[in-house]
């Protein structure tokens, strides 16, 4: 994910970059809000403005896909994006335990980015590996049959 900040100018024009490579249609936008997450790390209040003028679209309807979305953000994450499956399957392999140990680890609560800007933490659903369980999804790399005392050695693979 991207962190760094964009002027706002930057942000007009690499969002009128990306509506030209993917259409103007409605049915454009979540691949837009997609691919601005990817560029600019969120979807901030300047590039939701160029959509709504490029797409002739009110800002409020933006809003609303970009805040409906786990993929998508209107507010800067850090640059890993930690997921932690708390689902029945995980939760009866041992999630409850491995779940404490990451909060902790973290020092973060789910929805949370930590101060310096490394890690944002969410709780999710199956993520459709249960027979891995408890799971970890941190960026795109999974993490299966955790225990707490990997945490560690696990968050310690990321810069
Ligand atoms: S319940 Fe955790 S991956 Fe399915």
């Amino acid at each position: 994910m991207a962190e760094q900040k964009f002027a706002e100018n930057e942000v007009v024009e690499l969002v009128t970059k990306i509506v030209t490579s993917i259409g103007t249609t409605r049915g454009d936008l979540i691949p837009i809000l997609q691919k601005v997450t990817n560029e600019l790390g969120y979807i901030s209040q300047e590039a939701i403005q160029q959509i709504s003028v490029l797409l002739k679209l009110p800002t409020k309807e933006i809003t609303s896909v970009a805040t409906f979305y786990r993929m998508l953000s209107t507010k800067p994450h850090g640059r890993h994006i930690v997921q932690f499956c708390e689902s029945a399957p995980c939760h009866i392999a041992g999630g409850r335990e491995v779940l404490s140990a990451l909060k902790e680890a973290l020092q973060l609560e789910p929805g949370e980015t930590s101060a310096d800007n490394k890690w944002t933490f969410y709780t999710t659903s199956c993520l459709g590996i249960c027979g891995v369980g408890p799971v970890i999804l941190i960026d795109t790399e999974i993490h299966g049959n955790v225990t707490p005392d990997q945490i560690p050695s696990i968050l310690g693979r990321y810069e």
